[in-house]
């Protein structure tokens, strides 16, 4: 199991609350370097799956594995699954950076407190080393001027790049994205797009849930559509957009257009 191409590995994954099933069985895997896109309608499961990987929500059935490397799982007392050993999964979320539509900065934090926190804490990185990497990471995402700004001065455009420029700075294997332009202003989507393009371009690998199509369409090495919780389609982006084989495709294709 130490196939280090392959990034993350997803298999079978289930979850149900309580009687609504809302995974049923999903398995997935991303080569270093893959863009995977993930589309589907509201309720088909997409951030639930990807907040399974990190275990942000337990699965009740599947497994896990980063860099090669499989999450211990046991089942706890809920019935649904937790990591055996709390230390590994700190470790593999250290590995897994997560963007979130609603940004999530810590709002009492300047920028770049924002984003050396992480780095310090968790890889005991020296203040000096953190800074340093983190005001290059805020010059890739265009905001080094704003270093000392704290979140709430900022626009939700400069915010989400911020809190790319702070999933970087763990140097993630994996980056994942929940809808990380739903929640901007049409004139601020682009900016946001355009650092992820960047990213994509440099090899990251990266889960992106979004209904920016043509977005998807450009950047990704294979799209997968859910549905109710399994996979409907998985493809390189010419077959799921241009030539889907499900009807269902077909549909939310025309009606995404
Ligand atoms: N914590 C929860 N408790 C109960 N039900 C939940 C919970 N989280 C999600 N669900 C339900 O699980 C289903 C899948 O939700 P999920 O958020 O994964 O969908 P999604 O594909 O991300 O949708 P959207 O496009 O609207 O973001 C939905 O029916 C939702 O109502
Ligand atoms: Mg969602």
């Amino acid at each position: 199991m130490s196939d280090t191409s392959i990034a993350l590995e997803l298999t079978d994954i289930h979850k149900s609350y309580g009687s609504l099933e809302v995974l049923k069985g999903v398995s997935l895997k991303a080569n270093d370097g893959d863009v995977i896109s993930i589309l589907g309608s509201s309720g088909s499961g997409k951030s639930t799956l990807l907040r399974c990987i990190n275990l942000l929500e337990q699965p009740a059935k599947g497994q896990v594995i980063i860099g090669g490397e499989e999450l211990k799982l046991k089942t706890g007392k809920s019935g649904d699954l937790e990591a055996e050993n709390r230390k590994q999964l700190e470790d593999m979320r250290s590995r897994i950076g997560f963007v979130f539509q609603s940004f999530n900065l810590w709002p009492h934090k300047t920028i770049l407190g924002n984003i050396i926190e992480a780095p310090m804490n968790v890889l005991k990185q020296p203040r000096e080393q953190a800074v340093e990497r983190a005001e290059g990471l805020l010059k890739k995402v265009g905001l080094y001027e704003k270093k000392d700004a704290y979140p709430g001065n900022l626009s939700g455009g400069q915010q989400q790049r911020v809190a790319i420029a702070r999933a970087l700075a763990m140097d993630p294997q994996v980056l994942l994205f929940d809808e990380p332009t739903s929640a901007l202003d049409p004139e601020l989507v682009n900016e946001v797009l355009s650092v992820m393009r960047e990213l994509a371009d440099e090899g990251r690998t990266m889960l992106i849930v979004t209904h920016e199509m043509r977005f998807a369409r450009d950047v990704s090495s294979q799209v997968v559509f859910l549905h109710q919780g399994q996979i409907e389609e998985i493809g390189p982006p010419e077959q799921v957009f241009e030539n889907p084989k499900s009807q269902r495709v077909r549909d939310f294709m025309s009606s995404h257009n």
